[in-house]
């Protein structure tokens, strides 16, 4: 199946950056986001992202135009998705909010549509069972800056099918990324490792092995990490870091996914990290 029309459902940083990579790739796109003001500025941010990636040559386009006119905004699901062939959600990391979303979502698209989830915690699995298509649900779990990161996991859950993995894998590759199909386990592959060395290093601040500076230096220059495990939290946002944790111990049911007390503190501070100015580090 070669996918020429795909609706993204939600429009924040993670939809932005697939909004794009889809338009400059030469797909036809049909957002859906509630809140006009998110997409207005989501629009914004797509149409500077791509004048500065044609500027730096690394989009091949005469005008961010030849992209952006290919994207059309609804306020409506059902417009947004009359015409898809595929459809990705990345609306917050709520489990009940995406459950209701691919209930909406089987109603609406026709037979055959495959819905895909970027969520990077909640079970596939889960969501497909809240559908009559358990075999046309899959993940599709994409990297913070989009635009830049070039894998996507493929998440299989329980009931997918062959012929999904293989439209997803296409899709993905299509799109510029490279596709890495991985169980529907809990964190899938990516966060399950990388969120353990974020808390790891959030427990030796807590401990006073040394400051957020020091450890993320260290980690930058002994490991050629390009960002420090601190500074990496506060861009994907504490909150974030913390739930996916939380989601580890709870369903593998190992102490070592603990969350550190001093992560628990810092997000019920309410610093999230860069989104809201301040984290383990002021912005
Ligand atoms: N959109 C498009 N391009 C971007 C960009 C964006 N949002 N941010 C950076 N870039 C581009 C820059 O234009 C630049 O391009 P050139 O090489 O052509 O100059 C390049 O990326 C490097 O950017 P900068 O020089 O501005 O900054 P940097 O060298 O510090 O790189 C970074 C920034 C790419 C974000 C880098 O620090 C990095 O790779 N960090 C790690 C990011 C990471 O690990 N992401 C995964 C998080 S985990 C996740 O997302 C999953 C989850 O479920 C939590």
């Amino acid at each position: 199946m070669t996918v020429d029309t795909l609706a993204i459902i939600g429009a924040g940083a993670m939809g932005r950056g697939i909004i794009e990579v889809a338009a400059v790739n030469g797909l036809n796109v049909d957002v859906f986001e509630i809140n006009n003001d998110q997409a207005t500025a989501a629009a914004e941010r797509i149409e500077r992202s791509i004048a500065k990636g044609i500027q730096r040559g690394k989009i091949d386009l005469n005008e961010p135009a030849d992209a952006s006119s290919r994207v059309n905004w609804h306020s409506e699901l059902k417009s947004a998705v009359a015409a898809a062939q595929f459809v990705i959600e990345a609306v917050p990391e709520q489990e009940e909010l995406k459950i209701g979303i691919f209930q909406q979502l089987d109603n609406l698209c026709a037979d055959g549509v495959i819905l895909a989830s970027n969520t990077s915690s909640v079970s596939i699995t889960r969501l497909a069972a809240a559908t009559t298509r358990p075999q046309q649900v899959v993940g599709m779990h994409f990297f913070n800056p989009v635009p830049v990161m070039s894998p996507v996991e493929i998440v299989k859950g329980l009931q997918t099918s062959q012929e999904t993995l293989d439209a997803t894998t296409e899709l993905a590759e299509r799109i510029g990324k490279q596709a890495f199909t991985v169980d529907d386990a809990p964190g899938f592959a990516v966060n399950r490792i990388l969120m353990p060395l974020i808390n790891e290093a959030v427990f030796a601040l807590h401990e006073g092995v040394a400051d957020a500076k020091t450890i993320d230096s260290l980690m930058k220059l002994g490991c050629n990490h390009p960002m420090g495990p601190l500074e990496l939290a506060d861009f994907v946002g504490l909150d974030v870091c913390l739930s996916i944790l939380r989601l580890l111990h709870r369903e593998l049911g190992d102490p070592k996914f603990r969350p550190c007390p001093l992560l628990v503190r810092t997000v019920n501070a309410g610093r999230l990290g860069r989104k809201t100015g301040a984290g383990f580090y002021d912005y």
